[in-house]
């Protein structure tokens, strides 16, 4: 199976932590970690696809601790250890773009997806959202959170904040992934409506509504850019841009942000639910 993800992501452990942390930081900002117009029965089934460190099943279960979670990931390397999760949850390998076996049709109260972007081509996203249709129970539902990258802007916190190499870095970073980021959070609502899902609801909110989150939520994608960035320069593909400054490009991105430059997009949240009988 192709892994388009792996083409500008690393799976390596220190994924582990800013994974964790946008994931919080994200949930955070949006205020909620179900889009509060679904209804759940008190004893739901549900998954999590590309769920890297399960960290959404991780923060859910307290809210549902009777619950089936099933966690799907194309690859295993970012699952915590077996001990690190509830007796009811279970993770295992499946790739989102290929046919679900027909015994998992019609089993999930509720699939989940989060930021799965990096992962899709443009032609990607609506069969799989119909390959999501197929797994839920009728009355089942989809929430989808995707960020819209391509459209996101640098701002001060102070009149003497800076972010110039931080801002190269990111458009850098956005160039290289542009195809992929014209997709998905603004194609999701009417995928799900062609799909066959009813009731689609959408919601968007600044990655900056909460003042706090914003230098943690900057370093985080600043993390993620530099750790492509070293990867694009060993795999010798970045051209002039980085050479051998990696390390200097960041300590001056770390001033940046303490400067009060913080990066900032939106995040988008797409729900639907199959049509009950
Ligand atoms: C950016 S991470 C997001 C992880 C998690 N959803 C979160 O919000 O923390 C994307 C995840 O999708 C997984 N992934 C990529 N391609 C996939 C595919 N075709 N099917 C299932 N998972 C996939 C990656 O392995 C990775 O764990």
């Amino acid at each position: 199976m192709a892994d388009v993800y792996m083409e500008n992501m690393t799976r390596l452990p220190s994924e582990t932590f800013r994974l964790n942390q946008q994931f919080d930081l994200m949930t955070k900002n949006m205020g909620y970690i179900l889009h509060p117009s679904l209804k759940l029965p008190p004893v739901p089934h549900i998954a999590d696809i590309g769920t890297g460190t399960a960290r959404f099943i991780i923060c859910l279960h307290p809210q549902f601790p009777e619950a089936v979670f099933e966690g799907f990931d194309i690859s295993p390397a970012l699952f915590p250890p077996r001990d690190a999760l509830p007796s009811s949850v279970t993770l295992s390998v499946l790739d989102l773009k290929q046919p679900f076996l027909e015994d998992m049709h019609g089993q999930y109260d509720l699939v989940h997806l989060r930021l799965l972007v990096s992962a899709m081509r443009p032609e990607d996203w609506a069969p799989a959202v119909r390959n999501i249709f197929l797994l839920l129970r009728p009355g089942g539902y989809i929430q989808w959170e995707e960020c819209e990258f391509l459209n996101a802007e640098w701002r001060k916190t102070t009149p003497d904040a800076r972010f110039e190499t931080a801002k190269s870095m990111t458009d850098a970073f956005s160039d290289a992934l542009h195809q992929q980021f014209q997709h998905g959070w603004n194609t999701l609502p009417k995928q799900m409506r062609e799909a066959g899902f009813t009731s689609v609801v959408t919601d968007v909110v600044s990655s900056d509504r909460l003042p706090e989150t914003r230098s943690d939520m900057t370093a985080s994608i600043l993390s993620l850019v530099f750790t492509w960035a070293r990867m694009m320069t060993d795999r010798g593909t970045s051209g002039p841009l980085f050479g051998d400054h990696l390390g200097d490009l960041e300590k001056a991105v770390h001033q940046e942000i303490k400067s009060g430059g913080y990066f900032k997009f939106n995040i988008h949240v797409a729900c639907g639910q199959k049509p009950p009988v």
